[in-house]
């Protein structure tokens, strides 16, 4: 008989996660709260604007059964894999997503289940919350009676080489023989190595270690490019420079600030995790403060723009291009555009918004109407088609008076030699 997965939450990770397991021979169940994701999913489509979750459920939809009522798909599972969301409200972690779904989970826990849970979570997580949630709803014991660990996804949405089945995973689990189980179980859709680690505590860290690192490195990056800006130095030629040494050196970009659920998030579970056991992490607190002020140091370089154009920020004409906090994604969760086109406004500017992935947060249709005689072109999220339409001839003939390239991902020269200021983010 073929083994049950039951996937819970079927978002950017448990959607794709649903898929390779569809595609690999599994009878998958999926239970989210949302009636729109579960009736789409049902159709064999795909809630979200994302090529491989499109593709893959349109062949392998079939094969999953989702639904808004736990004891429709839930039952007899052989493993199940929790997926919900884990913010930060502020700077504190919010587990009430993964403590709801393992309540929903815990009474149809029976002996053997195995559960992973996939959801990015600080170190303690499962043993402090999970394990006592799902023993009390299901009276067995962890680790003995079932097994139950966590495999951190990394999933890089809109990354075609590093898709989901293709990208290596840590997991811990409680006991060895759950290691087995689990070990056993994503050898079985993901075509990359599985580690298997000591202790579930360490498989916890690694992921939010794994997103820490970079919102580092990129404040790093960020607060050369504001350091450089004084010393007019092209961040962007020394970071080619740099490049070129073959160890030792991995470069990082600078930009409007981070976003995303989990760079932007991930550190405060950290963060928040060691000050409960006693440790202040003041360098990742002044990373999570460098990429923050971002936005606003992003917002003085369109007013320093348009003031050497003559034009007050208040009324003036702006262009904010991409809502998405990274290319050719629809997904907007903190990303900084948001908090840019936020104080634009607040200062008074006439914003036409525009982002191909996010129509409904858009306002206006297209690129040309949105640049159209514009004082200022905001470029905050480098979606390919932006990156190949807003070329200098483009620019000149659409009237515009400046560019701000948050993403320095535009031929500054032939901008420049048009007459139209273009300016970069540390460059
Ligand atoms: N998005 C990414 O790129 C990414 C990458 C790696 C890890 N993660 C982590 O994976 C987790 C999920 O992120 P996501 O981006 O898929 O989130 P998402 O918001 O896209 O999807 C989560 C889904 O869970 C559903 N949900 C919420 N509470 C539920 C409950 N109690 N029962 C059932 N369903 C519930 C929501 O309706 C939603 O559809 C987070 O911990 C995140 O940090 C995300």
């Amino acid at each position: 008989m073929k083994q049950k997965i039951a996937i819970v939450g079927l978002g950017y990770v448990g959607l794709p996660l649903a898929c390779i397991c569809a595609k690999n021979g599994y009878d998958v169940a999926g239970f989210d709260l949302s009636n729109e994701k579960v009736d789409l999913v049902n159709l064999g489509k795909s809630p979200l604007q994302d090529e491989f979750i499109e593709e893959n459920i349109k062949k392998y939809g079939k094969g999953i059964r989702a639904s808004t009522n736990p004891s429709e798909v839930l039952g007899n599972a052989n493993v199940i894999i929790v997926c919900v969301p884990t913010p930060a409200i502020g700077d504190k972690p919010d587990l009430s997503f993964v403590e709801n779904a393992c309540k929903t989970v815990a009474p149809v826990v029976s002996k053997e289940t195995l559960v992973i849970i996939e959801s990015t979570i600080y170190p303690g997580t499962v043993e402090e919350v999970v394990q006592p949630i799902l023993e009390t709803g299901s009276k067995l014991k962890a680790g003995e009676d079932f097994f139950l660990g966590h495999c951190p996804e990394r999933i890089d949405p809109g990354n075609k080489k590093f898709t989901i089945d293709k990208i290596p995973r840590v997991l811990g689990c409680l006991s060895a023989k759950g290691n087995r189980k689990a070990k056993e179980f994503y050898e079985s859709i993901i075509d990359a190595e599985i580690t298997v680690l000591k202790s579930v505590k360490a498989a916890e860290a690694v992921k939010v270690v794994e997103n820490t690192f970079r919102d580092v490195n990129i404040a790093f990056v960020n607060e050369l490019a504001k350091s450089f800006e004084k010393m007019g130095i092209d961040l962007s030629e020394v970071i080619r420079g740099a490049s070129t040494k073959p160890f030792g050196y991995m470069p990082f970009y600078p930009g409007p600030g981070v976003g995303g659920h989990c760079i932007a998030q991930d550190p405060y579970y950290l963060i928040a995790r060691a000050q409960k056991a006693g440790f202040e992490h003041e360098f990742l607190k002044l990373a999570r403060e460098i990429n923050e002020s971002m936005p606003a140091f992003s917002v003085e370089l369109a007013e320093e723009l348009l003031r050497k154009k003559g034009v007050s920020i208040n009324g003036a004409k702006i262009a904010v291009l991409g809502i998405a906090y990274k290319p050719d994604v629809d997904d907007s969760r903190e990303s900084p555009a948001i908090k840019i086109i936020k104080l634009l406004e607040e200062k008074g500017a006439v914003l036409r918004i525009f982002d191909p992935f996010i129509p409904s947060k858009s306002t206006v249709k297209t690129l040309k109407e949105a640049v159209e005689d514009a004082d200022l072109v905001v470029l905050a999220t480098h979606h390919s088609e932006f990156v190949k339409s807003l070329t200098a001839d483009f620019i000149e003939s659409k009237g515009v008076g400046a560019v701000l390239d948050l993403r320095n991902s535009l031929d500054r020269q032939s901008i420049a030699e048009r007459g139209v200021l273009y300016k970069g983010i540390g460059r």
